[in-house]
């Protein structure tokens, strides 16, 4: 499946990145306007930051509001699991409306398996790696993803700084999902501002998250073609 399919609406020019702005630095008390203004906006793709406060020290949303916000908007859920034992999860969040479902290798008990899991419910599996991961952890698993993300933060809140360090990680999946013929997506996630962002756009990326960048500035619309573009 090439990821190109996932964003149907994504602009195609060269080096243009597709946006997927994340909803834990939206404001919770206006949820529905924030998804509208930033779809409105933009944005190819929802950024769900799942945290359960044992994987990573913070607890943010589960199924029950994915499925809630789901009828506000057409663009394609992307659902980043910081969860352990993703597989319990996994249909509970299909169910909900996820349309990629990534999870943490640091997490699963059976790689393999969870992707399958995904696959099995009709979604798109993808697979992330903490920034002190090495890449090598996910040799085995390139062929069967349609999205790796890349965090350029330790995962657990938005605002933090990016590590540049992980650039060298975006370039090395490139080369090899170029040189075996893969299509999965490459996204990256944490830190991403307008400066950063033209680094992580000559590294390769497909998709970058946003979160604090987008949601934290005033036309949403002109930062997320500054993000896509530079
Ligand atoms: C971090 C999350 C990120 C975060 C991004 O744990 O996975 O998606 O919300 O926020 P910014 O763009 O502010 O770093
Ligand atoms: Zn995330």
């Amino acid at each position: 499946m090439s990821w190109s399919q996932l964003a149907p609406t994504r602009d195609t020019r060269d080096g243009a990145a597709a946006i997927a702005p994340s909803l834990l630095s939206a404001d919770f008390s206006r949820l529905a306007e924030e998804i509208r203004d930033v779809e409105a906006a933009g944005a190819d793709f929802l950024h769900l930051d799942v945290m359960d406060g044992h994987f990573v020290p913070n607890i943010t949303f589960g199924p029950v509001l994915i499925e809630g916000v789901r009828e506000v908007t057409e663009m394609p859920f992307d659902a980043h699991l910081m969860i352990e034992n993703p597989d319990k999860y996994i249909p509970a969040f299909a169910k909900a409306g996820a349309d990629i479902i990534t999870i943490h290798v640091e997490t699963s008990t059976d790689v393999k398996r969870d992707l399958q899991m995904i696959r099995d419910a009709g979604k798109h599996p993808g697979i992330t790696l903490n920034p002190d991961t090495p890449l090598e952890s996910l040799i085995d698993y390139f062929g069967d993803i349609d999205l790796l993300l890349v965090m350029s933060v330790f995962p657990g809140f938005s605002g933090q700084s990016f590590m540049p360090e992980v650039l060298s990680k975006v370039q090395a999946a490139k080369k090899i999902r170029d040189e075996d013929g893969l299509e999965f997506a490459i996204e990256i996630d944490g830190g991403i501002d307008i400066d950063t962002s033209k680094h992580a756009r000559a590294a390769g990326v497909d998709i970058m998250v946003s979160g604090s960048t987008v949601f934290g500035s005033k036309d949403y619309a002109e930062t997320i073609r500054a993000l896509r573009v530079g």
